[in-house]
């Protein structure tokens, strides 16, 4: 059976692709126009820009993970790429400790994440951070906030 009739076959496939194709487009605004808080849209673009690039491949492309139980270690007995969208815990660290993770990455103290700072500069490192935070609700931003400030 051919790619045509089987969409004759089954109406209702045609129908359901074009509702998932106008639900993704709609989605892309939406991911792309981060919170207003206050930041300059092109460092959030840059940073989305960049995220996409370079991180997106393990930690999804608006940073929802690529794996189910991001908790579960794999068979290598190491944690796989968390979501960063701020479902998980991400907003637990400090922009330090984000910046130094992101730097540095995990390899060295047994995880799999690799190293960024011969690839990406402190201020495309912050850009990133900071369209990152641009995707959590404001009370897990909120809560970031006050780490920071701690
Ligand atoms: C090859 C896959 C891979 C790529 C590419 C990658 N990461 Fe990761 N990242 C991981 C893994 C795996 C972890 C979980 C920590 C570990 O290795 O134990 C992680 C953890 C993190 C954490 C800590 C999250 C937390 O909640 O503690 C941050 C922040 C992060 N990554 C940001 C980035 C950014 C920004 C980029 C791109 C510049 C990036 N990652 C690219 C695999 C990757």
């Amino acid at each position: 059976m051919n790619h045509k009739s089987s969409l004759s076959l089954f109406p209702g496939v045609k129908f359901k692709l074009l509702a998932l194709f106008l639900t993704t487009t709609a989605l892309i605004p939406a991911l792309s126009g981060a919170q207003d808080r206050g930041y300059d849209p092109g460092m959030l673009e840059n940073g989305q820009y960049l995220f996409q690039k370079n991180c997106a491949s393990c930690h999804g492309q608006a940073a929802e993970g690529t794996v189910k139980n991001w908790q579960q270690r794999g068979e290598d007995g190491k944690l796989p790429p968390p979501p960063l969208n701020g479902t998980a815990h991400t907003w637990h660290h400090p922009i330090k400790g984000l910046a130094h993770t992101i730097r540095n990455g995990t390899l060295s103290i047994g995880g799999n994440m690799p190293p960024w700072k011969d690839k990406l500069s402190n201020d495309e490192i912050f850009s990133i951070i900071i369209w990152l935070t641009s995707l959590w609700p404001d009370e897990i931003y909120q809560a970031w906030l006050q780490r920071n400030n701690s």
